[in-house]
């Protein structure tokens, strides 16, 4: 499945992103727990580069538990302070201040030897679109201080947040644009929804669904539509299409449909939790 997609304000985004990091001590990193390699964007390596960094793997209510457990390792043992988050419910708020002393104890300790007395850590939020910038910097800051939507990228305007007198935080996330040369990442980004559905060809899409659930997750599509998951993809499809009444006027079973459906119950849970990066072995 080829996917095209690169939004021409990307450009400009960056800019901006390494102008604000002028600004910043700290980097906190969102990133999808159900993706924590394609949802993460290479440069911000170099953006970021001397900067303290804080990577929160967000949505961990909707990627399995186990999984999330061994990213979390996985990153810790390269030197990252890594938190599982469900910004929605507020999961992981408390571990995070915590974490946020452990990344930025160099700074803390600079500022000390040179005199310098309570200087609050500022900090950027950064992350590919719809990932929960928006919602996180809300639970955060325990108000509502940026605009949540549901269109990636909507967030405007520009302010500091005073969060207590040890942190300060750029209303403001920083959009990265994931890199799609990997089919692979664009194949995981549309699972996910990072990729607006107007240019996905959905049947082509659930029809991969199919193909790593039944690969990596076998029984749950049996466990929801009570189809047999030992036949061809196109096959599972339609028999979630009659399962689910998706029919067109004539009576034709309707895959378009049943697809859309698939790969919104695969995307918000209903599915189960679901990981799909694993741990490299
Ligand atoms: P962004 O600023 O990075 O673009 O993302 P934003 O906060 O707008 O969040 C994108 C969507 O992800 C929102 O859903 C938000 O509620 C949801 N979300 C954020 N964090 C979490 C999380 O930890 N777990 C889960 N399950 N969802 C999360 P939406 O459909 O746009 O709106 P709504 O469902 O809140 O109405």
């Amino acid at each position: 499945m080829e996917i095209q997609w690169y939004p021409g304000h990307m450009t400009k985004a960056m800019r901006q992103m390494s102008e604000d990091m002028k600004l910043i001590d700290l980097v906190i990193e969102l990133v999808d727990a159900r993706v924590p390699v394609s949802g993460r964007n290479p440069d911000l390596e170099k953006l970021g580069k001397g900067k303290a960094r804080l990577l929160l793997l967000n949505k961990s209510d909707l990627s399995d538990a186990r999984e999330n457990e061994r990213w979390k390792k996985y990153f810790q043992e390269q030197g990252l302070q890594t938190v599982l988050l469900d910004a929605q419910k507020n999961h992981g708020m408390a571990e995070i201040k915590a974490a946020i002393q452990i990344a930025c104890a160099e700074k803390i300790e600079r500022d000390r030897r040179r005199g310098i007395k309570n200087r609050p850590v500022r900090a950027m939020v950064v992350g590919i679109p719809n990932v929960g910038k928006s919602t996180f910097i809300n639970s955060f800051a325990k108000k509502a201080v940026t605009k949540t939507g549901n269109k990636p990228g909507v967030t405007k305007g520009k302010q500091w947040i005073r969060l207590n007198p040890t942190l300060e935080l750029l209303d403001t996330p920083g959009v990265l644009w994931p890199k799609f040369e990997d089919k692979t990442v664009g194949l995981h980004l549309a699972m996910i929804g990072t990729i607006n559905d107007e240019i996905l060809q959905t049947e082509e899409l659930a029809m991969e669904c199919i193909a790593f659930l039944k690969q990596e997750y076998a029984g749950k599509l049996k466990e929801r539509y009570e189809v047999a998951e030992d036949q061809e993809n196109h096959v599972v499809l339609l028999g979630i299409a009659e399962r689910l009444g998706c029919l067109k006027k004539g009576g034709e079973a309707d895959l378009t449909r049943a697809a859309k459906l698939l790969i919104e119950d695969l995307r918000s849970g209903r599915l189960g939790r679901i990981s799909i990066e694993k741990v490299p072995n």
